[in-house]
């Protein structure tokens, strides 16, 4: 991109305040002009702007005497006679820290290079040929069919082979036919201008792809010993005559790779004794069985870090994330349940006497020195919440390791002497009856005693669950069999796990919950997400679990009012009084009421007002028109809610009472809901309540989701004010919805006349990313000044047929990469920027074209 033509927009788009102001005082000849230029600009702008790249953090291992390499590299992309390019060396070496240097250049260069697209790719050993197109797929903001991989590959090579391309592979372990296999197109003579580089421990693969090879060599004595020492946090190793030697000893034995350097070195980061640095040189020369694709010395020097590590506990944990499927990123929130499950966070001893709270923070503490330790990396931290991956030579090293903690999962062979070691078990999305080797015999054969994770197996009919549970009876901690087809009943062994501490059963099918259950009073957490057909819970199930301070039974189908009472055994079922009068330790519960008297009973009990974190109120198929209003008169149950939960609510959603219509708008002010990070409202199907209106509040409210359902009787849905935190917006399926009125403040503080339009908005939305609208057959606006929103990245509009005009402006949305729609609707909307002027042209090429069939969603 010539420079000009960069710098232009830049200045044209500094220049927009004085030309707003130019605008305003100058009047409509100057004004059109005026838009005209900054549009154009503003599109220039944007494309200057537009990435190929896409940022990928880059791991602890920062670049050090890589410098030859990468500029070999360099010069390779610049080479029209090379198309491939190979990086081999040995695990630890840092081919991937190369690799993702080489992304985030093109990142932080933006367009410079010559590429149009620079695509990251994850490999890895257990090659996923779907998982790889998908990830290609995503970038080049194309759904594929995933029928076949043979016609995702055919649609991939399409849409890359009018694209100047640089793909970025890391991790392979076998020559992969590019193109035939994924749709990569190989780059041939015509086609240079694309290249194609990945990494692989083994030289053989460069060979066998034709890649010109790159050997990444370990680094020298002196830069070892730079990085080496740079890890450390006390002067007097470096100082002290009698240890340097030794320090310089430790630091050779790592054999100049990075990843080794970097973990022993934070290992004896604040060591100053003698005796330790003396110990620690020992302990490096011993040398561990060999492990193939692996060098001796990587192993040795992570399985060194590794025993550095101050507790059996933090080996412990470290070992769980292993568990996980080679470079799969692990959620912290996830493992640190589990840890907490199996005791690894808070003292045992103490009977894991503190709080939930204190036990996560606890749990976080261990992440983030796992992480200084440099035997964890963090990964994207997306929605979510921090995510950490391990790598992979530090993974294998766990997996050679497999003595201690050992564990099964779906890869694992597993030798049956080795049995004997496996202390957790983590099976998914496979059929026990299937695969021999997951036969029912060989877990039950293993000595598990922490944790099973059975995660969407199917083929678990209660014999096996019963078997299971006797066999593990007085040792399992942690039990998670969400998804899995636990067929009906929980057989009532369950209770004889009576160290459980940690049980899901989320999106079972589960009916009904044993009176054994009651016997765990080890439990902490009970997880019953989504149990859509659990419908009996006989009072001794749960009423005394003395341990349990997380009670989780948001969706599930169980009726707190259920008439008559008595379960099918005329034993007496669970109440919410009894969640009051037991339970004492209760810290947080999820649950969903759908009655009047259920959710009167809930909003006069403190306890479990003051609780609850995730609240569903109503579900449509269940209200009868006998029932007084789910929400009260004129909404008054719905205003005690929030008075009486809004401080502690983290997700709320809203089901529409069918039989007694809502009267006038529904408000909802963020002011009250502080904590609340996600807020759906479903089935407001009542034409007498027009509006829905949600305010935003100037204290940091962190509402991040708003979605808004099948409401078929509102015609405007506004939010007005700020919403610092708001990340998406869906509406989905609202038949009469005209209006989404985003502009609402903006419109109220110029009548008012203390506001201008241009800069409001980057106040009110900072962080929005997502728009969704499906299905809005009277949607007709979206707003009238162009929306400024300065992070929006997607916009999807599918069967929006009477939106014929949206307000984008490219100075408006500097960050949007894609628009989902359909083609035909595209092709006759109208875009309008500052100034009404037409900016389709600039966002013609953010264009995802969908096909949108009735039914979907
Ligand atoms: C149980 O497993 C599922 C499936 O992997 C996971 O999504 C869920 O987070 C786990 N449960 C908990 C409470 O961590
Ligand atoms: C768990 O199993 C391991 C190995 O089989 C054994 O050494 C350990 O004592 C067991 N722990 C408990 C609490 O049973
Ligand atoms: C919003 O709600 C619709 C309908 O319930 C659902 O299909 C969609 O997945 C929801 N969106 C999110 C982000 O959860």
């Amino acid at each position: 991109m010539p420079l000009l033509a960069c710098i232009l927009p830049v200045l044209t788009f500094l220049c927009q305040p004085v030309l707003g102001a130019v605008e305003t005082c100058v009047g409509n000849q100057a004004h059109r002009f005026f838009g005209f230029l900054t549009n154009w600009a503003g599109g220039l702008f944007a494309r200057c702007w537009e990435n190929p790249a896409e940022e990928v953090p880059e791991s602890a291992s920062e670049v050090v005497g890589a410098e030859e390499t990468l500029s070999v590299i360099r010069s390779h992309l610049n080479d029209d006679s090379v198309g491939i390019i190979g990086i081999y060396g040995m695990g630890g070496v840092g081919k991937t820290t190369i690799l993702q240097r080489i992304n985030n250049e093109f990142f932080e260069s933006g367009r410079q290079g010559s590429f149009d697209l620079v695509i990251w790719v994850t490999v890895s050993q257990t090659v996923s040929i779907p998982k790889i197109q998908k990830q290609i797929a995503d970038r080049l903001g194309l759904s594929l069919s995933c029928s076949s991989t043979e016609e995702d590959a055919r649609v991939l090579f399409k849409a890359l082979s009018d694209k100047r391309f640089l793909v970025l592979l890391d991790d392979i372990w076998r020559a992969i036919d590019l193109q035939v296999e994924i749709g990569i197109p190989r780059p041939v003579r015509r086609r240079r201008n694309s290249k194609i580089i990945f990494t692989t421990r083994l030289s053989q693969v460069c060979d066998d792809m034709g890649a010109k090879s790159i050997k990444v060599k370990p680094l020298d004595e002196v830069a070892s010993w730079e990085l080496f020492s740079s890890k450390l946090r006390t002067k007097e190793v470096i100082l002290n005559n009698r240890i340097r030697p030794l320090a310089e000893k430790v630091a050779d034995k790592c054999g100049g790779l990075p990843l080794a350097l970097i973990t022993v070195g934070r290992a004896m980061a604040n060591r100053e004794d003698i005796q330790d640095w003396e110990d620690a040189v020992n302990a490096l020369d011993h040398r561990p069985e060999r492990l193939e694709g692996m060098d001796d010395q990587v192993l040795r020097c992570l399985k060194f870090s590794y025993d550095y590590l101050k507790n059996d506990n933090m080996r412990s944990a470290l070992l769980f994330c292993a568990m996980y499927p080679e470079d799969e990123k692990i959620f912290t929130v996830e493992l640190i349940r589990y840890w907490i499950g199996e005791g690894l966070v808070d003292d045992e001893n103490d009977g894991g006497e503190g709080s939930m709270n204190d036990a996560r923070r606890a749990g976080q503490a261990l992440v983030n020195k796992l992480l200084d330790a440099c035997l964890l990396e963090s990964s994207w931290s997306s929605i979510f919440g921090a995510e950490v991956k391990m790598h992979d030579a530090v993974r294998d090293m766990a997996l050679w390791n497999n003595k201690v903690d050992g564990f099964l999962t779906c890869h694992s062979i597993i030798r049956r002497e080795d049995r004997e070691h496996i202390k957790r078990i983590f099976l998914w999305g496979s059929d026990l009856e299937e695969y021999a080797r997951f036969n029912p015999d060989v877990i039950l054969s293993c000595s598990s005693n922490r944790t099973l994770l059975l995660q969407s197996v199917r083929g678990l009919p209660p014999p096996i669950l019963q078997g299971i549970a006797s066999s593990m009876k007085s040792t399992l901690r942690v039990l998670n069999l969400s998804s899995s087809d636990t067929w009906g009943e929980l057989p009532a062994e369950v209770g004889l796990m009576v160290d459980l501490r940690f049980l899901d059963l989320s999106s079972t099918e589960i009916t009904s919950l044993p009176k054994e259950l009651g016997n765990l009073v080890k439990l902490r957490q009970l997880i019953l997400r989504y149990t859509l057909v659990l419908e009996q819970i006989p009072q001794e199930a749960i009423a005394g679990l003395r341990s349990l301070q997380v009670l989780d039974m948001y969706g599930t189908a169980y009726d707190w009012e259920a008439d008559p009472r008595g379960g099918v055994d005329g034993g007496r079922q669970l109440e919410l009084g009894d969640l009051e009068a037991g339970l004492p330790r209760l810290e947080e519960l999820n649950i969903q009421l759908g009655t009047p008297r259920a959710l009167e009973r809930f909003l006069n009990s403190v306890k479990l007002c003051s609780r609850t974190r995730d609240l569903r109120l109503g579900m449509p198929h269940r209200s009868q028109s006998k029932d007084p209003p789910l929400y009260g008169k004129g909404g008054s149950l719905l205003w005690t809610v929030f008075s009486r939960t809004g401080r502690s609510l983290k997700w709320l959603e809203l089901n529409g009472d069918n039989a007694h219509p809502w009267e006038g708008e529904l408000r909802i002010s963020l002011d009250q809901l502080p904590l609340l990070e996600d807020l759906y409202l479903d089935s407001f199907r009542s034409e007498r309540m027009p509006e829905v209106v949600l305010v935003g509040s100037n204290f940091n409210p962190r509402l991040s989701t708003f979605n808004m359902s099948n409401c078929d009787g509102q015609k405007v849905l506004k939010l007005v004010g700020a919403f610092p935190c708001l990340r998406e917006i869906h509406l989905y399926r609202c038949r009469i919805m005209e209006e989404l009125a985003l502009d609402e403040g903006v419109a109220a503080g110029i009548a008012e006349g203390t506001q201008n339009d241009a800069g409001l908005l980057d106040r009110h939305f900072p962080m929005l990313r997502e728009i969704v609208l499906v299905e809005l057959p009277a949607l007709k606006s979206i707003g009238r000044p162009p929306l400024r929103l300065p992070e929006l990245r997607s916009i999807k509009v599918l069967a929006c047929p009477e939106l014929r005009r949206i307000p984008l402006d490219p100075a408006g949305v500097p960050k949007l990469e894609t628009i989902e729609a359909e083609q035909k609707w595209w092709d006759t909307v109208e875009c309008a920027g500052s100034g009404g002027h037409d900016t389709k042209p600039v966002f013609e090429n953010r264009l995802r074209p969908a096909i949108w069939s009735v039914g979907d969603g």
